[in-house]
């Protein structure tokens, strides 16, 4: 049965929510509410993104198959890459309304109300790129408010105290449309309204959010099927908000969502040579002669003085041990070092899966030990060793996840890199299965 996945830092995302009910009922939907994490808005792009990944794949992890990023946050610092990170998923995101906004505006001042985090996005920047067409913008960063909604409700003395404070400058400045960015605001709307007055036009994103969300999900659902609530917060309040503000009775669920202790572990597509991280890994032979595959194109990009290093690297210390690592300097490369490790040459009888874990994990010890914080893999062993790929890849994705387990914070990300499509689809397999597992 095909759900909606909708995530919000809080109740925000709500507001979409009521949309997307009201155009259909009966819709099953997966609702989160990362009020463990709340608010979003004040934390960095990069711990939004991270966290927008691990929700993502709690989501797909319970069945649905279309994820709305009800949190304009959440848009800004993660949408992009969740459509890179997970590629045969669809996903709806919250684009601030300059664009309607724009079209509408008569005086030619428009103002937006969103949080800091959705400010310094890109996708802010190139909204407003795209659409302002020479239109004055006065944009009104609300620190707190978001957090007011959530932790007091919309109707509370403080939560309007700040956006009295946060609207003035905007009615000061003569807009004559404002933009809501933040999905928390639409529960504002009255008050926001009132301070407005009537000759500004209010624009609230979530009914064409809704619209969008329906659209792509077209009618590959059928009910009856009950709708969820989960929040990383305490249920019972949740509860409680979900009546006051949707008059929806519901039991929600605590979930837990668990991060890969600090270190985030992407799947990208594309040539491990170009990656811009501090290491990346060879798939080498233990003699460290670096002809065919992806050693080869290592060498081509980088220049021979990898190669060179290789062959002192061998004449130092001998063959590599099938858990040893080398680190050599990637010459030209965007990376600073290249860790060769040597997986197995695929055979039956012999521990393959053991093999390769220990190549894995001596790469990222390597990785760890000459100070690198992002490395890139290839799949190792799958490619003219033989191994069957979405075993390798599997068995890759495993070993990183367990040694970002048992090394908290160490590394801040690590890549697996699939050189096309398929194998990058492979790599994700692996990796929903490795979190999956529990590790
Ligand atoms: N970027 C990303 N992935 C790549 C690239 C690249 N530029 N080039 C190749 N790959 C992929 C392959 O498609 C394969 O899935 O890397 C994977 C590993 O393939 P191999 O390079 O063949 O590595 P492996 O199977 O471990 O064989 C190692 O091959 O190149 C020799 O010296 C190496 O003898 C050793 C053997």
């Amino acid at each position: 049965m095909a759900a909606v996945g909708v995530f919000d830092s809080g109740v925000g995302g709500l507001s979409v929510l009521a949309e997307i009910r009201k155009l259909a009922p009966e819709l099953p939907v997966v609702y989160l509410a990362d009020q463990a994490w709340s608010p979003y808005g004040e934390r960095s792009l990069a711990a939004v993104r991270s966290r927008s990944v691990a929700i993502t794949e709690m989501l797909l992890g319970r069945g649905c198959d279309l994820i709305v990023v009800a949190c304009n946050s959440a848009s800004a610092a993660a949408l992009h890459h969740l459509r890179n990170t997970f590629p045969d998923n669809r996903f709806v995101g919250m684009e601030p309304a300059v664009k309607p906004a724009a079209s509408q505006t008569e005086r030619g001042v428009i103002g937006v109300l969103a949080t800091a985090a959705t400010f310094q996005g890109e996708l802010y920047a190139s909204v407003v790129d795209r659409h302002a067409n020479g239109t004055e913008i006065v944009e009104q960063a609300c620190p707190g408010l978001a957090d007011a909604i959530e932790r007091l409700g919309p109707e509370h003395a403080e939560t309007l105290s700040l956006l009295d404070r946060y609207m003035q400058p905007l009615t000061a400045a003569g807009i004559d449309t404002l933009v809501l960015g933040c999905t928390h605001y639409p529960f504002l709307m009255q008050a926001i309204e009132r301070l407005a007055g009537p000759s500004i036009r209010v624009i609230d994103p979530a009914p064409a959010v809704a619209r969008q969300t329906i659209r792509m999900l077209g009618d590959g659902w059928r009910p009856p099927a009950e709708s969820l609530f989960l929040t990383t917060g305490a249920p019972g309040t949740f509860g409680v908000q979900l009546e006051s503000l949707l008059g929806l009775i519901a039991q929600p669920e605590q979930v837990r969502v668990e991060m890969s202790h600090g270190t985030e572990i992407v799947v990208i597509t594309g040539d491990l040579t170009a990656q811009p991280v501090d290491a990346i890994v060879n798939a080498a032979n233990n003699r460290l002669q670096h002809g065919g595959g992806v050693a080869g194109a290592i060498v081509r990009a980088g220049g021979r003085v990898i190669q060179e290093e290789s062959n002192s690297w061998v004449q130092e210390h001998g063959a590599l041990e099938p858990a040893g690592a080398a680190v050599t300097t990637a010459g030209s490369l965007p990376a600073d070092y290249v860790i060769h490790v040597a997986g197995p040459i695929f055979t039956e009888g012999q521990d393959n899966e053991g093999l390769l874990r220990g190549a894995v994990a001596a790469a990222l010890d390597a990785t760890a030990g000459v100070g690198a914080k992002s490395v890139a893999f290839p799949a190792i062993s799958a490619g003219i060793y033989g191994y069957p790929i979405e075993e390798a890849t599997a068995v890759l994705a495993d070993e990183v996840v367990r040694w970002a387990g048992r090394h908290p914070g160490v590394l801040q990300e690590v890549r697996l890199v699939g050189y096309n499509a398929a194998a990058a689809a492979h790599m994700q397999n692996g990796l929903n299965g490795a979190r999956a597992g529990g590790n």
